[in-house]
């Protein structure tokens, strides 16, 4: 973080300041890390003490400004901190936000770059820092910080040496991006996908697409929106934002998509499920060989590819980064070979009906070569009136893509099994089981060398133990 006393933090987010009359609130001087958890203190630190249900932040006060914080933040006076100013704001996640943006204010020469849509936004802010870092110093959020708290805690790690801010922007509804823009101003500004991710608590699609599209409007004349031309939700945001519009384009098949500033042609994909394909960019094109597992991952490679472009990078240079960035979030995809020749595919991070498709799809391509497929999967959370039919047409697809067995996890996710039965000529084993335990339990005896096992559900449905729980059957 730039370096500010306490006394300017406190008159930023219009707070008061109580504390030690020996301690000086102008001497204090917070050079950062801001951090929300006591053991992440270190000297120079704020600590910013959020009021939680089960603990209170302010509990953990004294062993912040031990640990060296030099002053804490919070939304009421604590007793027992006897050396640091406290900073008295409100509320603190709303104070951290007023300080992000002030931070950001004083840094002209850094550019946020904000990044959106129903499904691929970590994955495309690791692929994009990975790219632009190469221009220069970038700061993107640790796995999935993207919201009211998490932006302005990745906001205020940049300092003078910062160039670029690559942010996660999610919504669980209207006015939510709007509000994290207003925190973090972005010059460009991808949306990727509207899908039906949250759908429950947006209530339609519609909705879904009026809050993603806030991105764009929050972009200045100057900036630019990287649109997904494959995605009619987010093709119809040009006429939503003042700024210029460059778009990609994953699919080559449609002529309004072969106008796409940013497109890959001749995907393919390895045994592995990794992409490669021919990417046209910033006037040229170069071969990119993808290190993410996931047909799904070019359209993510290509926001992040139309996104270098625009600030500067030529096509071969954005092959190059693209071509050697890793995931660096875990459980999204992830491909583990068991001794015994089994694969596990662990894409238990979350789940929702668009990146559910996109795992089966990945799932009937591993399993192209004759290999057995089974899947894994528990209930996707927040769907609402959708929730039902999401869940059978999810089945429905596993069925198709030809799995020997589809393993429903938990009472919410039995429409899986329906949908799968429902489709005729499907000769695979339709298995319920109650919980995570059950499901490496039902597979122990079933699975064989060679069979690939995909593991799917949202945070919620407690899946991450499957992927743990079936390499330890055999890894130890
Ligand atoms: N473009 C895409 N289309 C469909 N599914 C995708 C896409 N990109 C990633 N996924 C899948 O979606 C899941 C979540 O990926 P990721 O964490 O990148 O998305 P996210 O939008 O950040 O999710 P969250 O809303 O949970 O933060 C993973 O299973 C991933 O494989
Ligand atoms: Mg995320």
């Amino acid at each position: 973080m730039i370096a500010l006393s306490a006394a300017e933090i406190a008159a930023i987010v219009g707070g008061t300041i109580t504390g030690p009359a020996f301690c000086d609130p102008a001497r204090a001087l917070v050079t950062g890390p801001v951090v929300i958890d006591s053991r992440e203190a270190a000297p120079g630190a704020l600590f910013a003490a959020l009021p939680g249900e089960r603990v209170d932040g302010r509990d953990f006060a004294a062993l912040a400004a031990k640990a060296g914080a030099v002053a804490v933040l919070a939304d009421r006076p604590i007793a027992d901190v006897a050396d640091v100013p406290v900073i008295i704001a409100a509320d603190v996640t709303v104070a951290l936000g007023a300080l992000a943006r002030e931070v950001l204010r004083r840094l002209p020469s850094a550019t946020v770059i904000g990044i959106t849509g129903s499904s691929g936004k970590t994955s495309t802010k690791d692929l994009t820092a990975q790219v632009v870092d190469r221009l220069g110093a970038t700061i993107a959020p640790v796995g999935s910080f993207n919201n009211e708290l998490g932006l302005p805690l990745t906001v205020l790690r940049a300092d003078e040496s910062t160039r670029y801010l690559v942010l996660e922007m999610s919504a669980r509804g209207v006015g939510h991006i709007a509000q994290l823009c207003d925190i973090a101003p972005p010059a460009i500004g991808a949306v990727l996908n509207v899908g039906r991710a949250h759908a429950g608590e947006f209530g339609s699609l519609e909705a879904v697409a009026k809050a993603k599209g806030e991105l764009v409007e929050a972009l200045p004349a100057g900036g630019v929106a990287i649109l997904n031309a494959d995605d009619p939700n987010v093709a119809a945001m040009a006429s939503r934002t003042q700024a210029r519009i460059r778009r990609f384009s994953a699919s080559a098949a449609r002529t309004a998509d072969r106008m796409a500033d940013v497109r890959a042609a001749a995907i393919s994909l390895d045994d592995r499920g990794r992409a490669s394909f021919r990417m046209i960019a910033a006037g040229s094109s170069a071969d990119v060989h993808l290190r993410l597992h996931g047909g799904h991952h070019v359209s993510n490679a290509l926001a992040a590819a139309a996104i270098a472009a625009e600030l500067g990078m030529d096509a071969a240079a954005i092959a190059d980064a693209l071509s050697h960035a890793t995931a660096r979030s875990k459980k999204r995809m992830e491909l583990h070979e068991r001794a015994d020749g089994v694969l596990v595919v662990n894409d238990a991070y979350n789940a929702n009906p668009d990146s559910t498709r996109a795992a089966i799809e990945a799932l009937r391509h591993l399993t192209s070569t004759g290999r057995r497929g089974f899947a894994v999967l528990g209930y996707m959370a927040e769907l609402g009136d959708f929730a039902q039919e999401s869940h059978r047409e999810a089945g429905r697809l596993a069925a198709k893509a030809g799995v020997a067995g589809l393993v429903a996890v938990g009472e919410l996710a039995a429409p899986l099994l329906d949908g799968a039965r429902g489709e005729l000529g499907w000769r695979g084993e339709a298995i319920a089981v109650p919980d995570a335990a059950g499901a490496v339990e039902e597979l122990r005896n079933r699975l064989r060398p060679g069979d690939v096992v995909l593991v799917k559900a949202s945070r919620s449905a407690g899946l991450w133990e499957v992927a743990d729980g079936l390499l330890a059957e055999v890894n130890q």
